[in-house]
């Protein structure tokens, strides 16, 4: 038998959970139920709407018969109410196409609405007793560490992969409720010994022969979902220059820097001798392209193309939000900080290219 089989059958008597309400029971159709209550939410949770479900509803003809309205009122707060519609049109199906017997083979059980793989393995086993092999997100991140499995579990061929793992795992001996037990064995395991964050590898029966405990990766694996690259914005950044003071403008808030001081900005791809005019009646000489330089944000990454202009018209403006600052003066005020790095890199470090540039303009 496979080392995990072995190590979790002989954990589960002294170490699993052994009390909950849908255990020591081989109605399928109670089996079912609470396998649908645990999709996407914790035993705890679960236990006193299972209790109060099968009470109102003890068999699958009184949840065929019912009306929709009651099962969603006793599924209120439970959340996720598309699992009580397909569990009201199951009840509905195995009624009227099975002659009210749940079907047996995992392969059947799958065809009915909101059951997958995963739970329709689950209630083969403990209902039927079947050999057949569990893949649920606990699971999936238990063999992941076991089995020291790169990549998203989400991933087509990484799923592929856990799944023949978890069909090699398998008690090769499934007689004699040992699958039961295999499979209890695996979501207690996933609950309360292998969790997410903080996983309890001391007293875990797997850490012999465990990948992730053995390259200390645990934190690692599973691999987190791949981030979707973030939205790129470009933006043009006008360091007006006039005697040696820069020309700042207070950022309106909210938005992004709101309340901040910062170079006037402008949209990329505009004139900008054009627009200094027509914006502030500003004459400026032709500007010089500073480097460009990325700022992560949040949502999005915005890539900044500075560009210094020495102003040689009148350099006026009567609106309180402007201000003209030495670059020294403005690196106290409230400025972003990327663009403090951008003033002390272009205008504070002596005898550097770039603050060679206002003397060149100065
Ligand atoms: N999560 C999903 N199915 C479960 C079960 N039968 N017992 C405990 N937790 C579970």
């Amino acid at each position: 038998m496979s080392f995990i089989a072995q190590s979790l059958i002989r954990w589960h008597p002294l170490h699993g959970r052994h009390d909950l309400p849908w255990q020591r029971s081989r109605d399928a159709y109670a089996i079912w139920l609470s396998e649908i209550m645990l999709q996407q939410t914790q035993v705890s949770t679960v236990i006193p709407y299972y209790v109060r479900f099968m009470q109102t509803f003890p068999a699958i003809d009184s949840l065929a018969q019912a009306h929709l309205d009651d099962v969603l009122t006793l599924w209120s707060g439970l959340g996720y109410y598309s699992r009580a519609r397909n569990l009201h049109l199951t009840a509905q199906r195995i009624v009227h196409e099975h002659h009210g017997r749940f079907p047996e083979s995992r392969e059947t059980i799958q065809q009915l609405p909101g059951i997958g793989r995963s739970t329709a393995a689950a209630i083969a086993v403990f209902a039927f007793g079947q050999r057949e092999a569990i893949l649920d997100g606990n699971v999936k991140r238990i063999f992941a560490r076991f089995f020291g499995i790169e990549g998203y579990p989400g991933q087509p061929k990484i799923q592929n992969l856990l799944w023949q793992k978890a069909e090699l795992s398998l008690p090769a001996d499934h007689r004699g409720d040992n699958i039961e037990t295999y499979t209890q064995a695996l979501m207690d395991l996933g609950a309360v010994i292998c969790t997410r964050d903080k996983p309890q590898c001391g007293i875990c029966p797997l850490q012999p022969q465990c990948i992730a405990w053995q390259q200390q990766r645990t934190t690692q694996l599973p691999t987190a979902k791949p981030r979707k690259p973030l939205p790129r914005k470009e933006t043009v950044l006008l360091l007006l220059q006039y005697q040696q003071r820069l020309l700042l403008k207070k950022r309106p808030a909210p938005g992004i820097w709101g309340g901040l001081w910062c170079p006037p900005e402008m949209e990329i791809g505009a004139d900008v001798m054009d627009y200094c005019h027509r914006q502030w009646g500003f004459a400026v000489r032709p500007p010089v392209e500073l480097p460009a330089f990325d700022h992560q944000f949040t949502h999005f990454k915005l890539r900044i193309h500075p560009q210094l202009l020495h102003v040689v018209s009148d350099n006026s403006i009567t609106s309180p939000d402007y201000v003209w600052l030495k670059p020294a003066e403005a690196i106290v005020q409230g400025i972003p900080a990327p663009v403090r790095a951008l003033l002390k890199r272009n205008f504070l470090q002596n005898y550097t290219p770039s603050s060679s540039l206002i003397e060149q303009y100065g």
